[in-house]
């Protein structure tokens, strides 16, 4: 991080007061008074990205422009090595508008065939981005492989064909703190904490 976080406020690109809420808890070691996108009035912006890390700093840089204050925006999804990274961005797209994620895991399924390589990664980008347009990005990974059929109910998305390497159960079997605890967002914000509190120690 090559510019330290000063503010004392930080806007979170989102209008889901239940991310905004969980994102404020994360960041809680920052002491940072967290608002909401939402609350400002701000609209969300189209994500026209074709990376995590460009649709990150799309909503990031919006949020921090629009809010006159510095702003963190996030950006996951599963990327699955023998689909050449898909879903990825499109992660929540192959849901479709009823986010029917059985029939999204059943695409990844059906497009892996039978392909050696089960490989995935589920990947989350933080983008902190300040008005004057500066950004600063913080990429979080979990590595796994794609199991078929789907286990587990205790998640969301594609959490039942995920099996994160060194376990064998799903992100959709294990208990949500453990999740929690080694997720791809735990591991970005991890970083992001960390790069925070070594330039308030320096
Ligand atoms: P968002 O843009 O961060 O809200 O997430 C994009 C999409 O990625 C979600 O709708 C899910 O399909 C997928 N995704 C991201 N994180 C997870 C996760 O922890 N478990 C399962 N699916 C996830």
């Amino acid at each position: 991080m090559t510019r330290p976080l000063d503010a004392d406020r930080l806007v979170v690109a989102s209008h889901n007061p239940g991310k905004v809420r969980e994102i404020g808890d994360l960041l809680g070691p920052c002491g940072l008074t967290v608002l909401s996108a939402g609350d400002l009035g701000l609209s969300e912006p189209e994500e026209t990205g074709t990376t995590f890390a460009e649709n990150a700093a799309i909503k990031a840089l919006a949020s921090a422009r629009g809010g006159n204050l510095p702003a963190l925006a996030d950006d996951s999804g599963l990327t699955v090595r023998a689909l050449n990274g898909a879903p990825g961005l499109y992660s929540a797209r192959w849901a479709g508008p009823d986010k029917d994620f059985r029939a999204a895991m059943e695409r990844v399924n059906n497009e892996m065939g039978d392909a050696a390589d089960r490989g995935a990664a589920f990947v989350c980008v933080l983008c902190l981005a300040w008005p004057d347009g500066h950004t600063e990005t913080f990429e979080g990974r979990v590595e796994g492989t794609i199991i078929w059929p789907p286990r587990g109910d205790k998640g969301f998305g594609y959490d039942p064909i995920f099996q994160p390497h060194g376990h064998t159960i799903t992100f959709g079997e294990m208990d949500p703190d453990a999740k929690h605890a080694m997720s791809h967002r735990a591991d970005a914000f991890n970083k992001l904490v960390n790069a925070c509190l070594a330039h308030r120690a320096s």
